[in-house]
C-alpha cells in the first residue's frame, strides 16, 4: 500500500485530486468509484475547479457509487443521490445516464442488489475506487463482522454508524436502519483504491492500516492492505503524528 501522509485536510484533497484528474485526462472514459461522507467534500470541490476552471471533462466519465440508504427517497435531503449531485454531480458535465447507484438495482423480492455488480463488470469495472474509513473501519456500509459479503446487498446499519451519520438528521430515529452496500469483492475488483481519511477519528483505523500486519473482516479497510494497488492519503491528524 502507498502511504501519503498530508499536513491537514485541504492538502489531503488537492493529493486525492491531482491522482483523479490525472486519471480523467489519461483516460477520458474512465469508471469512477464514488463515496459520500465528510471525506470526500474537498475532493470534489477540486473536481468541480478542474472541470470549471482547467476544462477537466467529465463527459465520458461513468460513476458508480458505493452506497445509499434504504427506506429514504431519492430526493431526500439526506439520500446519497443529493449529496452527489449537490457536490459534484450539478458542477460538471458528466451525463445522467453514466451515474449509477447500488439501490436503483435492489431487488426487493430478494432483497439482493447484485444486478449492480453486473453492471459494473459491464462497464468495464471500476478504474478508481475513491473510498473513505468509517471510525469503526467500515468500508461503504460493510460493517465489522465476521463475514462481509462479497458482492452489492443490503446491510444492516449498525448503531454506531448511525450515530455517526444522525449529525445529519434531525434525530438519531430518523437515520434509516438499512442501506444497499457495494460488497467487499465489488470493492476489492476496482484497479486501483484511493483511501482518504483526515481528522482525530479516524486514527484507529488508520493506524492498522499503517501497521499493515493484520488482515480483519473485523477492520474492513484492513483488506484494502491486500489489494495490488491501493493508495492511501491520510492526515498528520488520522496518522497520529
Ligand atoms: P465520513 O464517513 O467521510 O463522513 O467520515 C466515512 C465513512 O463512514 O465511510
Amino acid at each position: 500500500m502507498q502511504v501519503i501522509i498530508t499536513k491537514d485536510y485541504a492538502e489531503m484533497s488537492h493529493v486525492a485530486g491531482v491522482i483523479v484528474e490525472a486519471l480523467v485526462r489519461q483516460k477520458p472514459d474512465a469508471v469512477l468509484g464514488l463515496a459520500t461522507g465528510s471525506t470526500p467534500v474537498g475532493l470534489y470541490e477540486y473536481l468541480v475547479r478542474a472541470h470549471q476552471k482547467h476544462g477537466l471533462d467529465f463527459q465520458q466519465v461513468t460513476t458508480f457509487n458505493l452506497d445509499e440508504y434504504l427506506d429514504l427517497p431519492k430526493a431526500h435531503s439526506q439520500s446519497y443521490h443529493t449529496f452527489m449531485r449537490e457536490n459534484l454531480f450539478s458542477h460538471v458535465n458528466i451525463l445522467p445516464d453514466r451515474i449509477h447507484f447500488p439501490d436503483e438495482d435492489y431487488d426487493a423480492v430478494d432483497e439482493t442488489a447484485e444486478a449492480y455488480d453486473a453492471r459494473i463488470y459491464r462497464a468495464g469495472g471500476i478504474d478508481l475506487q475513491v473510498l473513505g474509513i468509517g471510525r469503526n473501519g467500515h468500508i461503504a456500509f460493510d460493517e465489522p463482522a465476521e463475514e462481509l459479503s462479497f458482492y452489492t446487498s443490503t446491510v444492516t446499519l449498525t448503531p454506531s454508524t448511525r450515530e455517526a451519520n444522525a449529525r445529519f438528521f434531525p434525530s438519531l430515529e430518523e437515520v434509516p436502519t438499512r442501506a444497499v452496500s457495494s460488497g467487499m469483492g465489488t470493492i476489492m475488483q476496482a484497479k486501483h483504491l484511493l483511501i482518504l481519511a483526515n481528522g482525530e477519528g479516524k486514527r484507529e483505523a488508520v493506524a492498522r492500516l499503517l501497521d499493515g500486519h493484520r488482515v480483519t473482516t473485523l477492520c474492513p479497510a484492513t483488506l484494502a492492505l491486500l489489494h495490488p494497488r491501493a493508495t492511501l492519503i491520510v492526515d498528520e491528524a488520522a496518522a497520529g503524528r
